[in-house]
């Protein structure tokens, strides 16, 4: 593992701009750079890098971070990875620290990286027997040249093949030193009791590397050669520590660079056709790889473009099945044309038969949107029969309850109408009750997988009608104070006391004050870990501010940090209070303070509500404690009252009040 002062050198000695330049071409803009968002197709520049800072901020997508948390975004890396690579580009050496951590999360790390290892080494491994021994050549490669690919589509997709000796491989990596444990935790082995040597996963199949983003092997998909065996036709890698299948599209690394390009993402079911249209020349495919497609999925193909074509074969049984595929997509906010290939074509035959331009030109001209290709597939099956016309009517309008852009869901809605010759209102109030349906899905879906998770903590502001408005108020307010002190913690501000004396104070300081002073108990847990950072820091005489954030392992924690950073310093609802100011942080002296009163007030209504409800507990079961809370109340609302006046009084004068 890393260690602390390492992250510390990679930390101070990176430049955000220079990493991110290698992939942003980057413009100055001010104290700023400007580039275009790489997580985004777009034409007007919205990435923002601040070098002061030393952090980015992607408008289009909301995304933001450190130059390591982009080099995580682009890359595909963990935080140690992206560490690992930072330190590298600047020469820094790493140096390993291996007390900090717990021997679990030791041994999970360099599960990892074995893991890793052991699939890179496979991966040469089956490429060598196929080019290089008799059996791989004779049986697998000759069946690749069956089917008609070149050397080079071979090689580009680093294809393999497995002998048939039962333990080729097994036996190769256990010699190379690999142990039994790791050769069984990637599922390239098994060790069966009997057969202490083991048994290959794949024997006897050509092989297809399952890439990441960037590029490394997390695990293989093996095509048996004899079609008539009575086995499955394509065996997989098991889950693993990198292998998520639900996180995966085959293909996506070398075709990553064409679907940004060309601003669409082709969608294929398998390898083989993957495989086929690169080779004429087709490279922005990718393909789900016989499983249906998910959100993680969708995620990745919507970094390099909103735009997909789904591909199927004309006789494709699954295609019905595809329909919740469109829903999810558009879920995403994702453009969808689907084509069906004719009869008997599946995108590898046809674009085996065809030139690349006939292909293109094709998938251009002949793919439907999802309103047509519904509606094509759907009224096929109902002839005349009304009732099932009207249902086959709702299942399109269902799928359009759930594009998320309002003008483009109408657009859809009066598609739909002229098609089908019906009047909009009535489609619109099917597009209601079709909505209904779908919020309450989803909210029972959220509800359940809420109660199975541990809290989120986050520092984001919830909408305001999700939440007790009070509580809002309060934590909006937490959040804004937390904001100065990782923004402008080390201001020194000058402050005067009732009596006259003049004295200074950090912003650290002074809002670390009010919140011991009051005992303030955090509504955000991370807050609340934030600040004990911070006091421990002042016990050390250091002033933590946002940047000491960035550095920390703990990647919720720096990822809070850098979110609550203000990359354009500007000045949000400021205005409200009559402050009318350029930017954040030109009047921090005021800012913190009509901040920490208004936070006072809050809290205090707060305590107020919270205590009141308690009373109720204890009305008829506990005398003295119910007494107790009464003059709680009343005390809390008489300091109410005199910071009302006091936010009163600023607010006439001008400075501050609460709205
Ligand atoms: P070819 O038959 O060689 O053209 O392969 P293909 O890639 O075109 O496969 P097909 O269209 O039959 O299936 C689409 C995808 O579904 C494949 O690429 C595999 O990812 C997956 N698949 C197909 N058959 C099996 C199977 O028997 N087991 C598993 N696990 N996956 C399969
Ligand atoms: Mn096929």
């Amino acid at each position: 593992m890393i260690s602390k002062q390492t992250i510390d050198k990679i930390f101070s000695t990176i430049r955000v701009e220079e990493i991110v330049g290698e992939y942003v071409q980057l413009k100055r803009a001010g104290s700023n750079y400007k580039g275009l968002s790489p997580f985004h197709d777009e034409k007007t520049p919205s990435f923002v890098v601040s070098a002061s800072k030393q952090i980015w901020k992607d408008f289009s997508t909301g995304k933001g971070g450190t130059a390591i948390s982009f080099l995580m975004e682009i890359e595909n890396f963990t935080y140690p990875e992206a560490l690992r690579h930072a330190a590298k580009k600047y020469g820094i050496e790493i140096e390993e620290d291996q007390r900090e951590y717990s021997e679990e999360a030791k041994q999970a790390h360099t599960e990892r990286d074995m893991l890793y290892k052991i699939h890179e080494v496979a991966n040469n491994y089956f490429q060598e027997i196929l080019w290089d021994s008799e059996e791989g050549k004779s049986i697998g490669l000759s069946y690749f040249k069956e089917r008609e690919l070149k050397d080079d589509i071979i090689k580009k997709f680093q294809l393999g093949y497995s002998p048939e000796q039962k333990n080729a491989f097994t036996a190769y990596a256990l010699e190379k030193g690999y142990t039994k444990e790791i050769l069984e935790k990637s599922g390239l082995s098994i060790f069966p009791e009997n057969t202490p040597s083991g048994v290959d996963r794949f024997r006897e199949r050509v092989i297809f590397p399952i890439h990441s983003f960037s590029g490394r092997v997390l695990g293989f998909g093996a095509r048996i050669l004899k079609n008539n065996i009575k086995t499955a036709k394509y065996l997989n890698s098991p889950e693993t520590e990198i292998y998520h299948k639900s996180n995966v599209l085959y293909g996506l690394n070398q075709s990553k660079q064409a679907i940004s390009r060309k601003n669409v993402c082709l969608l294929v079911e398998g390898y083989m056709d993957v495989i086929s249209l690169h080779m004429s020349g087709i490279e922005n495919v990718v393909a789900s790889s016989g499983t249906s497609l998910t959100t993680e999925q969708i995620k990745l193909i919507k970094r390099l473009t909103e735009n997909v074509t789904i591909l199927f074969d004309g006789d494709n049984a699954g295609i019905k099945a595809s329909f919740r595929s469109i829903d999810m997509l558009l879920t995403e906010g994702m453009n969808i044309r689907v084509l069906l290939f004719p009869d008997g074509d599946d995108p590898d035959s046809f674009a085996r038969k065809h030139p690349q331009e006939y292909v293109e030109k094709f998938i251009e001209n002949q793919a439907l949107d999802f309103i047509d290709f519904k509606a094509e597939i759907l009224l096929k099956e109902v002839g005349n029969d009304p009732i099932k016309k009207a249902e086959a009517i709702r299942d399109i309008v269902k799928s359009v309850s759930f594009v998320q852009n309002a003008l483009k869901r109408e657009v859809y809605l009066k598609e739909v109408s002229n098609k089908f010759g019906l009047s909009e209102q009535s489609l619109f109030n099917e597009l209601d009750v079709q909505k209904q349906i779908t919020q309450n899905q989803t909210q029972k879906a959220q509800i359940k997988a809420e109660a199975q998770q541990p809290a989120k903590l986050q520092i984001v502001d919830e909408p305001r009608d999700q939440v007790d408005p009070i509580v809002f108020n309060v934590t909006k307010l937490e959040n804004d104070l937390i904001n100065h002190m990782l923004n402008y913690g080390d201001v020194v501000l000058q402050r005067t006391t009732p009596d006259e004396q003049k004295y200074e104070i950090t912003v650290i300081e002074e809002i670390l004050h009010h919140f011991e002073e009051d005992d303030y108990e955090f509504q955000v847990e991370l807050n609340k870990r934030i600040v004990d950072y911070i006091k421990e820091g002042i016990e050390k005489e250091e002033l933590r501010k946002g940047n000491f954030f960035f550095g920390l392992m703990d990647e919720e924690l720096s990822k809070a940090a850098v979110n609550s950073m203000n990359i354009y310093s500007e000045l949000n609802d400021w205005s409200t209070r009559n402050i009318f100011s350029p930017n954040y942080g030109d009047k921090i002296p005021e800012q913190v303070a009509g901040d920490i009163l208004i936070h006072k007030f809050r809290y205090v209504n707060f305590l107020i509500l919270k205590t009141k409800k308690e009373l109720a507990d204890y009305a008829d079961s506990d005398e003295s404690k119910y007494f107790e809370l009464i003059k709680k109340i009343q005390m809390l609302t008489l300091v109410s009252v005199e910071l009302s006046k006091v936010l009163n009084y600023s607010a006439i004068t001008g400075i501050y009040s609460d709205r």
